[in-house]
């Protein structure tokens, strides 16, 4: 069961999912650490708590999920997802004033399903990890055994809660929809247990992270709404051409650099009950390159045609959507949307002149650091703005970052680099 093709990002937004058909309203995920290691990942909220441990760790479709708008569905979420993060699987849960909890190995669950019960005595450390609950209910689930994520030393330890926060722009994204319209609050938290009481180190709430969020259309006669009929459902679509972005991170709007290139970031972009399922890429509908980055096409998938467009198990793709491919590349509208968002493409941009001393090409995150021929060189802005104990500060943190991920490149690390800068200097992480 374990590392059934979860991703951690992918992981962690399964186990949101469980936290908001529970119904809560503030969700937390995060690290717990014990003497300084990271000993947990887990993911709290006060939804309305397990109702029954033992259906939860069965693997069988809840009939719950057969109403629309639960975003559970197959019954494997729980535990797939979490024996993909780590070996063993501590739930605490209340539910009705009632306390429960339970502990999951990993060899004894692939045996035989089989779990023990805590007693509330050996429980207590988890409890004050369930959200602070209105109505007295929320659930904790904590995974440990982390070991085939970190396998002990120092270093994997780093790693580990870079790929955590690397996750954070991503459920910023896909759950992006809840956050806007006040539905739930999701925060990211680094806890220390301090006497067996998992001590808050650091919480921050994420921010939505909308991939439509443009601030004006790269052609005006865009977003153009569809209503595509495929037969048995009506689905509506919205056609979205970008404006056309500089090539520099520092000048492209925040939520059309996703991370990772732009490129990649064109497509489909399927939502199933408000909760993005699929991010990009066109399912044969076009071929992803260059001139199609500014196009963007958002989906959302009618209410109970789960049957009809399946999300994957671990939620991170929605198949047999040829219907709907087939039924856009018929529509005329979609041959004119495909060249106008090429033309936007195109378009040239005004050049503007790099400031005075800035190193034009070489610059990746222009305020701290900068990447110079694989040196590390504070920004003639950082050199201005930063005392000279800032700046000796910030150059030991980004060494000390590299030097824990030896085949990682300076490049692509830059702006994570940046980012820890500025939170260790407390300055503004907007670029
Ligand atoms: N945070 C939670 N709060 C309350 N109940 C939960 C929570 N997490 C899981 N459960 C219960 O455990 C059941 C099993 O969860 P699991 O994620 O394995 O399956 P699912 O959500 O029903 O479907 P899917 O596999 O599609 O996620 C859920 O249906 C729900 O009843
Ligand atoms: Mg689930």
């Amino acid at each position: 069961m374990s590392r059934t093709g979860y991703s951690l990002e992918v992981a962690l937004a399964d186990l949101i999912d469980n936290s908001i058909d529970a119904g809560a309203k503030e969700i937390e995920y995060g690290t717990l650490s014990v003497s300084g290691k990271i000993k947990y990942v887990y993911i709290s909220d006060n939804g309305s708590g397990i109702q029954s441990i033992s259906d939860a760790l069965s693997i069988r479709q809840n009939p719950d999920n057969q109403q629309n708008s639960r975003l559970g569905r197959y019954g494997v979420g729980l535990k797939a997802a979490s024996f993909s993060l780590g070996r063993s699987l501590i739930l605490a849960s209340r539910s009705n004033g009632d306390d429960q909890a339970a502990c999951v190995e990993i060899e004894e669950y692939e045996k035989e399903y089989s779990y023990r019960t805590l007693p509330v005595s050996a429980s207590e450390k988890f409890f004050p990890l369930v959200i602070s609950p209105r109505n007295g209910t929320g659930t904790a689930v904590i995974i440990g055994r982390l070991e085939a994520m970190v396998p002990g030393s120092d270093q994997s330890q780093s790693a580990l809660q870079d790929e955590l926060n690397a996750c954070e722009s991503y459920l910023s994204m896909i759950f992006h929809r809840f956050i806007e319209k006040n539905r739930i609050r999701i925060y990211v938290a680094n806890r220390e247990s301090v006497a067996g009481f998992p001590y808050l180190y650091e919480r921050r709430a994420l921010k939505p992270v909308n991939p439509f969020g443009y601030s004006s259309p790269g052609d005006p006669a865009y977003p153009l709404n569809l209503l595509v009929d495929v037969g048995t459902f009506v689905v509506p679509i919205r056609c979205h051409i970008w404006p056309k972005q500089g090539s520099g991170r520092a000048e492209r709007e925040q939520n059309y650099a996703l991370g990772g290139g732009s490129v990649k970031w064109q497509g489909l972009y399927f939502y199933r009950y408000d909760r993005l399922v699929q991010c990009g890429g066109w399912a044969g509908l076009a071929s992803t390159e260059p001139h199609m980055s500014l196009a963007r096409v958002e989906v959302d998938l009618p209410p109970g045609s789960d049957g009809q467009f399946r999300p994957t198990i671990t939620k991170d793709a929605i198949q047999n959507v040829s219907l709907i491919t087939q039924a856009l590349q018929m529509r005329p509208e979609f041959t004119r949307y495909r060249s106008a968002a090429q033309k936007a493409y195109r378009t040239k941009l005004p050049s503007v002149s790099a400031p005075k001393g800035v190193i034009e090409k070489k610059v990746i995150s222009l305020p701290v650091i900068e990447a110079f021929r694989g040196k590390l060189v504070i920004s003639e802005w950082g050199q201005k703005e930063l005392s000279s104990a800032q700046q000796d500060a910030a150059m030991q943190l980004a060494r000390g970052f590299l030097a824990n991920r030896p085949r990682a490149s300076l490049a692509s690390n830059c702006l994570e680099i940046d980012r820890l800068i500025r939170r260790l200097l407390k300055m503004p992480i907007d670029e």
